[in-house]
């Protein structure tokens, strides 16, 4: 029983064939693991404390505290009257919460029909303002609670919000009432963008409450897999999410996580569910994080959606 606990060494990366084959021979058994589950939210709260951590708060990020940016060497920000009136009281979430589901944007989604399991989750997290459009929702569901939103998105695909805001404010309308959830203080160009991004859809009533991610949240976390074999520049979105869920929730699905060109079917599945468009080498190590995920899922400790939902 022990042995389960033991962290893939992953020395040797497995190929997208091999991978394939392993996941198709443990098929759709899953056994969830109470102590697992355990294990694992004790380990997060030790290292990382999600609960209190996980986004900038009144309460963890007080006036003149000062936030060292993650993504970024000696660089800071003292938290000042502008500021520290943006940060929300303390951490607002209901917790623990109850059953989690975690969306990332793999293109193994499409065609899976996950959408309505998704959507029975308790708290829907999802990765990246991703499109929730008609023709996706039978795949990826319609409920959110919490979406990331990366300060590159702003710039990309909003012109840094210095013309128009209301193409802004209007897509973020498929996500109702959720949490944005936005690396404010991890590069230095993220912090404008994201203040920004807070003043577009607070000064339009906007349902949407934006938390900023705690740097010192995603630091840690970083740390934490690092000593589990996932070394990349930096972790994606969705194993910080997954790691998020890990600490807050009672149960844990992930879907969309699938890094790799093959599907089960080995018929080739592209990067995203709605664009085939691929990271930057060597940024992240999303095989070596789906490796570790796949460790997570055969312990029993969180559960893996990679074929279609029944
Ligand atoms: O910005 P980033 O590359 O981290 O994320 P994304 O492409 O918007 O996808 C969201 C998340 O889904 C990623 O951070 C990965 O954790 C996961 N993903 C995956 O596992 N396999 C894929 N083919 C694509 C995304």
């Amino acid at each position: 029983v022990l042995g389960w606990f033991y962290i893939y060494p992953g020395y040797k990366l497995p190929q997208d064939k091999e991978i394939v084959e392993e996941v198709l021979r443990q098929g759709d058994a899953w056994q969830k693991n109470q102590t697992g589950i355990d294990l694992y939210r004790k380990l997060l709260t030790e290292c990382c404390d999600p609960r209190r951590m996980f986004a900038v708060t009144k309460e963890n990020s007080p006036m003149g505290k000062v936030l060292w940016y993650d993504g970024e060497f000696y660089h800071s920000h003292t938290v000042n009257n502008e500021t520290y009136s943006l940060f929300v009281q303390e951490n607002p979430l209901q917790l623990p919460l109850k059953k989690c589901a975690v969306v990332g944007n793999g293109g193994i989604l499409r065609h899976s029909k996950c959408g309505r399991d998704i959507d029975q989750a308790d708290f829907i997290m999802r990765c990246n303002l991703p499109p929730l459009s008609k023709k996706y929702v039978e795949d990826v569901g319609t409920r959110t609670h919490l979406v990331t939103a990366n300060p590159s998105i702003i710039e990309k695909r909003f012109q840094n919000l210095l013309w128009s805001r209301k193409a802004f404010v209007d897509s973020m309308k498929v996500y109702g009432s959720s949490y944005i959830y936005m690396p404010a203080f991890s590069m230095k160009p993220g912090t404008d963008l994201s203040l920004r991004a807070y003043y577009a859809l607070a000064d339009t009533s906007s349902n949407l409450t934006m938390l900023f991610a705690n740097p010192e949240f995603l630091r840690s976390v970083g740390k934490f897999w690092k000593s589990r074999s996932v070394h990349a520049k930096r972790l994606s979105t969705g194993l910080f999410l997954v790691s998020l869920a890990l600490g807050l929730c009672e149960e844990v699905t992930a879907y969309g996580f699938w890094p790799f060109s093959v599907g089960l079917d080995e018929q080739p599945v592209s990067h995203h569910y709605y664009d085939n468009i691929l990271p930057y080498k060597w940024f992240h190590a999303m095989p070596e994080e789906f490796v570790q995920l796949w460790h997570l899922h055969k312990s029993g400790t969180l559960r893996m959606r990679v074929g279609h939902c029944p």
